[in-house]
C-alpha cells in the first residue's frame, strides 16, 4: 500500500508541468516576491559565513532554490524532494540558468534527511511544510542537520486573521482556485488538496510553540500580505 509520502508524490508529479504556471496564475505573480523577501532573510541570516551551505527542503520546480543561489552568490545549494517530476523541471530550469555547478538536487523526504548532523548553515522551506506527512518529524531531522547557529526559514500560505480579508481569502481559496487549479492541470484533487493543507496549517503562535518544543530558539514570524503568507525564522542553539 502507498504511504503518505507516496500518494503526495505523485499527486505533485502529476501537476508538475503546470506548477510553475499555476503557482503565478493563482497567486496574481505574488508568490514571486513571497520567495525573494524569504531569501532576504535567509542571505542576512549567513551574512556572516563566507561560503554558506544552504538547504532548499522541498525545493520543488526549484524557484526558491534558483533564487537562493542567485542572491547569496558564495553559496552552494542543496535542494531535496520526493517528487521526481517536480526536480527534473527544477533540473532543467537550474541548467538554463547555468547554476548546475553550485546547485545538487536529490530525491529525499524531509523526514528522513541523507545528510550528516550539523551540515548546513541555513535550510529554507517555501510552501513545503504544509505538506510533510509527518510535520514534526521533517522540522526535527531540520534540526538535525543545522549547524549550532544555523537558520532555518519558512515560507508558508496562511489564512488570514482578519474578518473581512479572511471572508475574500475563502471565496477565492475554497471556490476560485480548485476550478483554476483542475482546468489548467487537469486534476481536480490536487488544489483541493492543497486548499485544505493550507486551512490545516496550523495557526501563527501554534507553529511557532512547535518549533520551540523541538527544539528552535529565537523563534519569529511576520506577516506578508495581509497575513495571506508567513515568514517564520528559527535558530539552533
Ligand atoms: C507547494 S510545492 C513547493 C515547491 C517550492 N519550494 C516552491 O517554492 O514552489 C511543495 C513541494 O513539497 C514537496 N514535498 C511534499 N512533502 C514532502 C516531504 N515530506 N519531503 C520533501 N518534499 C516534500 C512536494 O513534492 C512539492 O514539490
Amino acid at each position: 500500500m502507498a504511504t503518505d509520502n507516496e500518494h503526495i508524490a505523485l499527486m505533485f508529479n502529476d501537476i508538475a508541468p503546470t506548477y510553475d504556471k499555476l503557482n503565478h496564475i493563482l497567486s496574481l505573480n505574488v508568490d514571486k516576491s513571497w520567495r525573494r523577501k524569504a531569501v532576504r532573510y535567509l542571505k542576512k541570516a549567513v551574512s556572516a559565513v563566507e561560503n554558506p551551505l544552504i538547504l532548499d527542503v522541498a525545493c520543488g520546480t526549484a524557484d526558491s532554490t534558483i533564487k537562493i543561489a542567485e542572491k547569496i552568490v558564495n553559496s552552494k545549494v542543496y535542494g531535496v524532494d520526493i517528487s521526481e517530476k517536480m526536480l527534473e523541471i527544477g533540473k532543467e530550469k537550474v541548467e538554463k540558468e547555468g547554476l548546475s555547478d553550485r546547485i545538487n538536487f536529490s530525491i529525499s523526504r524531509a523526514e528522513s534527511l541523507d545528510f550528516q548532523d550539523d551540515t548546513f548553515d541555513a535550510v529554507m522551506v517555501a510552501f513545503g511544510v504544509r505538506n510533510f506527512s509527518d510535520r514534526e518529524q521533517g522540522l526535527k531531522e531540520i534540526l538535525r542537520v543545522l549547524k549550532p547557529n544555523g537558520t532555518l526559514i519558512v515560507l508558508e500560505l496562511s489564512e488570514p486573521q482578519n474578518v473581512i480579508v479572511r471572508w475574500f481569502y475563502n471565496l477565492y481559496f475554497k471556490n476560485v482556485l480548485p476550478l483554476i487549479g483542475k482546468r489548467v492541470s487537469g486534476n481536480s484533487n490536487a488544489y483541493r488538496y492543497l486548499q485544505q493543507t493550507v486551512e490545516k496549517f496550523p495557526m501563527p503562535m501554534e507553529f511557532m510553540s512547535m518549533l520551540k518544543s523541538i527544539g528552535y530558539h529565537e523563534v519569529k514570524h511576520k506577516a506578508l500580505s495581509l497575513g495571506l503568507c508567513r515568514i517564520y525564522q528559527a535558530n539552533k542553539a
